[in-house]
């Protein structure tokens, strides 16, 4: 129950500082900057690639934000060496855990990710 009311509360400040978000990307966000970034962080590689490292290999790999889009959530959704783009981090890191998000939500975040400029941001 405290958990629902900080990620409710979380969501009305997301609200009132960025008011042109739509709900679809401050829940992206939310979810991403919830959970995601537990191991993903901006730009240091720790216990998993940075989200910076892994936007760029996506990015060359899947060209057309489409398809960026759809690998990227088809591959958090069930995370299997066959589906990476990325074999050697599953040698540094081991394989990504199955987190257990639906699809459509892996999409929306997929596509915050191919939006928002994770070099910029200061951690
Ligand atoms: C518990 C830690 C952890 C969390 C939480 C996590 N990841 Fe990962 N992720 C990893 C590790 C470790 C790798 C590197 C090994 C691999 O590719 O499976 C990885 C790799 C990836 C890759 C590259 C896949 C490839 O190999 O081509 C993508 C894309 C990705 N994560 C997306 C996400 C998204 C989106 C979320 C949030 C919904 C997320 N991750 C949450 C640990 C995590």
């Amino acid at each position: 129950m405290r958990e629902f009311y900080g990620s409710l509360i979380l969501r009305l400040a997301l609200f009132s500082l960025y008011p042109s978000l739509s709900f679809a990307d401050s829940m992206a966000s939310l979810v991403f900057h919830g959970n995601c970034s537990m191991c993903h962080m901006d730009k240091k590689s720790l216990s998993a690639p940075s989200i910076t490292d892994i936007k760029a290999h996506y990015k060359v790999a899947f060209a057309k934000k489409e398809d960026f889009i759809r690998q990227m959530s088809i591959f958090a959704l069930h995370p299997k060496a066959e589906l990476s783009i990325m074999h050697y981090a599953i040698e540094k890191y081991g394989l990504m855990p199955e987190l257990g998000y639906e699809i459509e939500v892996l999409r929306e975040i997929s596509e915050y990710i191919y939006e928002t400029d994770f070099k910029k941001r200061e951690k």
